[in-house]
């Protein structure tokens, strides 16, 4: 079982995912478990103030430290009898280290995972000098806070959790040795479809066909020509 903590200032972005599909039911099965805690429940105020204006200037709003420091104490607290070396905590920003497969891999042989979602401007820098184990960034792009790459974080490793997936062999077959895996092109039924050509302006059609030799049984040749149709993601 791996239990993921989300510290966030909006849970409800985070609800209708976790309740949904695949997820859901890996939940239901404990395979994993996963929280949402708001971040404003950790703040010193009755207001649940969790930013402040920035040091040196600039416009918007920094995440305060302190909610941050409780909120992950508390989480690490909760977890008692736990090796420390099987527990991150995972700061989200732009400016973090790429999330890959391969990442996927290792976090997923953890036990717990506490991942602090930025808002505003950004997060007061000794959250990730002090509090985070590792900062993590889903790709080269800004995105207004870090719930939606925590959602393709916890998605990513779920999957390689065993018993999550239901085709298990399948998935083992597509892994590299590395930690990445293939993904190879798919095609099901039908065989062909006709379609009003894109091409020509009259009337003509065009017919769009699976790879014959899917369909040929040689599985010498379908291995082969998976090879050469499928991309290695690490
Ligand atoms: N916060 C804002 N943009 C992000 C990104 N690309 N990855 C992780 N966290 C982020």
């Amino acid at each position: 079982m791996i239990k993921f903590d989300i510290i966030t200032i909006f849970p409800e972005i985070l609800s209708s995912y976790l309740g949904e599909s695949l997820i859901a039911r890996a939940r239901a099965k404990k395979l994993i478990k996963i929280t949402t805690h708001n971040l404003r429940d950790f703040a010193d105020d009755a207001r649940g103030t969790v930013d402040d204006r920035p040091y040196g200037g600039g416009l918007g709003m920094v995440i305060k430290i302190e909610p941050v420091y409780k909120a992950v104490q508390s989480l690490k607290s909760k977890f008692k009898n736990q090796n420390a070396k099987l527990r991150k905590v995972i700061l989200f920003t732009p400016r973090g280290e790429k999330f890959t497969q391969k990442m996927a891999h290792k976090l997923s042989k953890l036990d717990q995972i506490i991942f602090i979602c930025g808002r505003y401007e950004g997060v007061d820098q000794r959250v990730a000098e002090k509090i985070a184990d590792m900062e993590v960034s889903i790709g080269d792009y800004d995105l207004m806070g870090g719930e939606l790459p925590a959602m393709v974080v916890i998605e990513a490793i779920s999957r390689l959790v065993p018993g999550v997936l239901g085709k298990e062999a399948l998935l083992k077959e597509r892994i590299t040795k590395s930690g990445g895996f293939i993904e190879y092109a798919q095609y099901t039924r039908p065989e062909e479809i006709k379609v009003k050509s894109t091409l020509r302006r009259d009337s003509g059609q065009e017919s769009w066909r699976v790879p014959k030799v899917l369909l040929s049984g040689d599985h010498k040749k379908i291995e082969e020509w998976k090879g050469l149709h499928g991309k290695v993601i690490e």
